[in-house]
């Protein structure tokens, strides 16, 4: 099979670019090892930037994520056994964030590319990337319903997630890998019950932080610091809401809504970035490329950012068969990446209990709190960075 971009991966990032590709009048192939029922209820992020929000809509994916997606105008940042408010449209010139599940988007994106006529081949295994390095022509090989198939392309999308293939193929020597791993996870969990407030909320609290978020009207989300290594099993349900209540309970009352728990799991934090995200005719995007803790909630948006910018890339090679935007691709994204990656870490730092930390280190900590939600320049500080620093 020959297309123009191979596609590795049918997550944000990759579904995404195909969509992009498509627009601009170019082909792409997207194969994915997992099945398309897996990818479409595999719950993760749910929070989207504006800019994400508009570049979804602004290409016609936007539908149902404008009559579903719940709009907020803010957040609030819980601690000390009080709630402090982030008023993002007051602090943003009226930007907002909206919820909308990431398996949605998902869902929308796999939509669009099947009714446009794309290819997305699901249920791949022994995938394997190959002559990439600009002497031959890029080759993605890969085996489905048993049969070995090949992909020969102009360039490939590694959009593969941190687990994926692509990014441990480039040789050895060219990548420069950054990464720090925090000594703690988050237990989520998705429970069929009304969210017990109207926007999330970030909460500090001296056994762990908490999060409350939600994905609609009737489910909420929410989220407990625990140990990295543990075991789910060890947290019947009962314990879980138990320990929800300690960190969220408030001085005026606050009350949080118990439902039956659908769905649990644990996610690992971490922050990694490789230098530099393309080798040749290689091209990595999202998790692929880095991996934010989830504190910032940027993780899809940053997939999302990825490939606007190698999809324009692709666009001005096809046009004119200059390589300067696709040169320049790695450098463009690292950009935001960094900014990213240093809110994404100083929100986690904010707002999680750290073993080792001692008396000085908990007030140093309270007080980065209250000076944030007492101050107009660092309030407007989170909230810019919250709701999605400017696309390139
Ligand atoms: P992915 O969504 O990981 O997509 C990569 C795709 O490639 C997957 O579908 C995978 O099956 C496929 N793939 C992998 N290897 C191969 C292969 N060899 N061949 C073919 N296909 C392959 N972010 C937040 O902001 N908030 C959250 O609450 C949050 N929770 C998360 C929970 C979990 C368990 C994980 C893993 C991530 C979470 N994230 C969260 C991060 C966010 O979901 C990611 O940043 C986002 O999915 C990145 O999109 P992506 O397309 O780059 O990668
Ligand atoms: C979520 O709703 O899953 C969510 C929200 C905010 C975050 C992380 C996850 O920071």
């Amino acid at each position: 099979m020959r297309t123009q971009v191979g596609i590795v991966g049918a997550g944000p990032a990759g579904l995404m670019l195909s969509h992009l590709l498509h627009l601009s009048g170019i082909e792409s192939v997207v194969i994915e090892n997992r099945s398309r029922q897996y990818v479409q209820e595999r719950v993760r992020a749910g929070v989207l930037e504006q800019g994400s929000v508009d570049l979804m809509i602004e290409t016609g994916v936007g539908e149902r994520l404008k009559r579903q997606g719940l709009v907020h105008h803010g957040v609030e940042l819980r601690f000390n056994g009080r709630g402090h408010r982030i008023d993002f449209a007051d602090l943003t010139g009226g930007k907002g964030i909206t919820i909308y599940a990431q398996h949605e988007v998902v869902k929308d994106l796999t939509d669009a590319r099947l009714a446009a006529g794309g290819q997305v081949i699901f249920e791949v295994d022994n995938v394997s990337v190959h002559d990439f390095d600009g002497s031959a022509t890029p080759t993605i090989r890969f085996r489905k319903d048993g049969a070995a198939r090949q992909i020969e392309c102009d360039f490939i999308a590694g959009c593969d997630g941190f687990h994926g293939i692509c990014r441990p193929t480039i040789p050895e020597g060219v990548l420069t890998a950054f990464e720090r791993v925090y000594p703690f996870a988050w237990l989520g969990i998705l429970a069929e019950v009304a969210p017990s407030s109207d926007e999330l909320i970030y909460a500090n609290h001296e056994r762990g932080f908490a999060l409350h978020s939600m994905r609609s009207p009737q489910l909420t989300r929410l989220y407990l610091q625990c140990a990295p290594d543990e075991c789910i099993e060890e947290w019947p349900d009962a314990r879980i809401w138990e320990e929800l209540h300690r960190r969220f309970a408030t001085q005026v009352g606050w009350k949080l809504h118990e439902g039956p728990i659908v769905q649990k799991g644990i996610t690992e934090m971490r922050s990694f970035v490789v230098e530099p995200m393309q080798y040749g005719n290689l091209f990595l995007a999202g998790d692929a490329a880095h991996i934010v803790p989830p504190t910032g909630a940027k993780g899809l948006n940053l997939a999302v950012a990825d490939v606007r910018v190698l999809a324009r890339a692709l666009a001005e090679f096809y046009s004119s068969r200059s390589r300067d935007l696709l040169e320049r691709y790695s450098e463009t994204c690292l950009r935001r990446v960094w900014k990213v990656q240093r809110f994404s870490w100083w929100m986690t730092s904010m707002l999680h209990r750290f073993e080792d930390d001692n008396a000085f280190d908990r007030r140093r900590q309270l007080a980065e709190l209250d000076y944030v939600t007492s101050s107009r320049a660092a309030s407007q500080s989170l909230a810019e960075n919250y709701v999605g620093l400017p696309m390139e």
